[in-house]
């Protein structure tokens, strides 16, 4: 049997994406899958994958802009491969958070009626006061509840 190649692709603004990513990319090498991880807005084309994995934050109840992008640039492509969506966001382990974050996620992605991902997936975020601006630190309080989401990443089954 082939390899499955699958490409990893993130977005991210402090740096917290990206670690998820990079532990969901060693999950699924662990697992025996050929994995590239790299940031969206360097990806140039997707034919050589056979799956793709999407993963970025939401900021103010929108995903990134780069995520946005990906998918209209991508659009041709991804309508014939599986694509898992994952993205962080909740900066508390509450189902209330969690719930408020999924929604949002939601109706980005209802922005795309095309895209019919095999699975989607919430991640708790996290956030440093030290990284951000004075406008971004009004609304936002440090916390770093990742731990229990990235315990929680495992190689999709079959
Ligand atoms: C200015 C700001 C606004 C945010 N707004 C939301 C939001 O509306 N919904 C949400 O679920 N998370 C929100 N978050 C939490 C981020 O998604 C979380 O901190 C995430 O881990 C950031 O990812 P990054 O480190 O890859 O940029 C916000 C964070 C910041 C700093």
């Amino acid at each position: 049997m082939n390899t499955r190649s699958i490409l990893l692709a993130y977005a991210t603004r402090y740096g917290s994406t990206q670690e998820v990513a990079e532990t969901i990319a060693a999950t699924l090498r662990q697992a025996g899958l050929e994995v590239d991880i790299q940031p969206m807005r360097e990806v140039r084309t997707l034919d050589q994958y056979d799956a793709v994995v999407l993963g970025a934050a939401i900021y103010n109840a929108r995903w990134h802009t780069d995520a946005h992008q990906f998918l209209s640039q991508h659009q041709e492509t991804l309508r014939q491969r599986p694509v898992v969506i994952f993205a962080l966001g909740p900066l508390s382990t509450g189902d209330a958070a969690m719930l408020r974050s999924r929604r949002q996620l939601d109706r980005e992605l209802e922005k795309y009626p095309w895209l019919k991902p095999v699975a989607v997936e919430m991640f708790v975020g996290k956030s440093d006061p030290s990284k951000l601006n004075f406008f971004e630190r009004l609304g936002s309080t440090a916390s770093d509840h990742r731990r229990r989401s990235e315990a929680e990443v495992a190689p999709p089954a079959g």
